[in-house]
């Protein structure tokens, strides 16, 4: 079987991949700093901590280990900070793709699932979006994504570096089976602090009533973990087996407001979700929600998880497991 290269291995979506990729009989080999990441969520042996800035060790790896393909997780996903803090998610994100690039160049590998994100479509004007929309961040973090897809198209074709990127949408749930699930520290998405405010008691504020949607909350798609797992699964496959380059959206289709999100948890938990109202968020869209035909059609991708209260319940199962 192939071996997979895979940074970022130790965080949230990355450790589900992995997961998966060892089930479906992959050799794995994971690179992360542990900056985010959970070192107990790696099998014991796969994990090599160090920095994708080590340039050098990283082409030695992936010689040493004959590596086939390289999943790149590895990246700050915070958008909040990344309007604070822009030069931390270039140089990160940006610049630490770079030297992965330039390693996987070293080491003779050309092949990469790249983790992008619906951040790069910035506030989309056609719902649900297509991957032929306007590529316009309005955040670092987006910008950061976007210019690693771009650079992977200028490596495309100056040396044959074949990628698909993968623009998730809104990653949420967990695998009990696996132990794994959402543990950012600090949490900043929706799922996992409703969850928390509804086991401490102590309210989760919802941020803002006025935009332009049904119900005046912003509309997500919310898409398993596991799901965006498999998704990278058939995009190391399309590569592996010759595929071309190319961009696809990761999400379900279907969105659910942020009070929709709410209800869904009251009906999973059997409890009142205790929440305030604040105000907007700075640099929420009013809605994102994928077309998502590209990835079902050309990849054969499908999620199993249709509902949001089945993604509600795994991430549920966990967060009662992991009370910090
Ligand atoms: N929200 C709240 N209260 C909270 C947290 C979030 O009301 O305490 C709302 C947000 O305003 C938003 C929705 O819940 O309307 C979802 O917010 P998340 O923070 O869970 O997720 P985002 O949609 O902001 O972010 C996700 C990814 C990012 C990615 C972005 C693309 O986590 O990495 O989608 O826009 F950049």
């Amino acid at each position: 079987m192939p071996k997979i290269l895979v940074t970022g291995g130790a965080g949230y979506i990355g450790s589900h991949t992995v997961y998966q990729l060892q089930q479906q009989g992959f050799s794995v080999v994971v690179v992360d700093d542990l900056s985010k990441g959970h070192a107990a969520s790696v099998p014991a042996g796969a994990l090599h901590v160090f920095s994708l800035f080590e340039r050098e060790r990283l082409a030695a790896l992936m010689q040493a280990e004959k590596v086939d393909a390289v999943i790149h997780f590895a990246a700050f996903i915070a958008v909040g900070e990344s309007t604070r803090e822009p030069e931390k998610y270039f140089h990160n994100n940006t610049a630490g793709s770079i030297s992965l690039f330039s390693a996987m160049a070293d080491a003779g590998v050309n092949k990469l699932v790249f983790s992008s994100t619906a951040a790069v479509y910035g506030n989309p004007t056609q719902i649900p979006i297509p991957e032929s929309s306007t590529i316009s961040a309005v955040n670092p973090y987006g910008e950061s994504k976007v210019m690693v897809e771009k650079i992977l198209d200028w490596l495309d074709t100056s040396r044959g570096l074949r990628s698909i990127r993968l623009r998730y949408f809104n990653a949420c749930g967990a695998n009990n089976d696996a132990g794994l699930g959402e543990r950012h520290d600090p949490e900043t998405h929706l799922i996992p602090l409703i969850l928390k405010a509804v086991i401490s008691g102590k309210p989760v504020t919802l941020f803002g009533d006025d935009y332009a949607t049904p119900d005046g909350t912003c509309v997500r798609d919310y898409v398993h973990v596991d799901d965006l797992a498999s998704a990278h699964i058939a995009a190391v496959n399309h590569l592996l087996g010759g595929g071309a380059t190319g961009a696809y959206n990761a999400g379900t289709g279907r969105g659910y407001s942020v009070k929709e999100v709410v209800a869904a948890v009251e009906k999973v938990t059997g409890q009142k979700v205790p929440f305030l109202m604040g105000p907007r968020r700075e640099g929420d869209p009013d809605q994102l929600v994928a077309d998502s035909s590209r990835l079902r059609q050309t990849l054969g991708w499908k999620p199993r998880f249709d509902t949001i209260e089945a993604i509600i319940e795994s991430a549920w199962v966990f967060e009662k497991q992991n009370l910090t």
